[in-house]
């Protein structure tokens, strides 16, 4: 793992708060604002907690990246838990599995610069986002 890269195991809600902070304040010390820390943090809470509903457990890693001008933090959501079957379903607002609202993933990929999500059912899901600093 390397300078900049922060790891956190997701099995509970606790966990969840935890990669809250870690991504915020990773955010805060590459020179976010105080408002897309909160978007960054939230985007990560939303993924954390799908971790802990659909695949029990699973890791949220934190990395800072840089593009040609410009610095950004990466945020990978990954579990082997049961996986997505239609990720383009699950990618709709309103869609929920689990009688929620629905708004997680697509609300994340809203929040954020790029989105990628892969899922292979049986598997598990890995979500990776990233947001560019201003
Ligand atoms: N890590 C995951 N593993 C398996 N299925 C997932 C995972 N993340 C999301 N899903 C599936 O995608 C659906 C949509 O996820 P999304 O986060 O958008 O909504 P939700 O979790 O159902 O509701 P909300 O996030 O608004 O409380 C879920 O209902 C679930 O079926
Ligand atoms: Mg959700």
């Amino acid at each position: 793992m390397s300078a900049g890269e922060i790891r956190v195991a997701i099995n509970s809600d606790q966990d969840i708060v935890s990669a809250r902070q870690k991504g915020r304040a990773m955010a805060a010390e590459l020179g976010f604002s105080t408002g897309d820390a909160t978007l960054i943090a939230t985007a990560i809470s939303e993924l954390a907690r799908n971790i802990v509903s659909y695949a029990r457990k699973g890791q949220i890693t934190l990395k800072t990246v840089n593009g040609l001008n410009r610095q950004g933090v990466a945020v990978i959501a990954s579990d082997d838990g049961p996986g997505i079957r239609d990720i383009q379903q699950a990618l709709r607002d309103g869609f929920s599995t689990s009688g929620s609202l629905g708004l997680g993933l697509p609300g994340v990929r809203r929040l954020m610069d790029e989105f990628e999500i892969t899922s292979q059912p049986g598997r598990g899901t890995t979500v990776t986002v990233k947001k560019w600093r201003q």
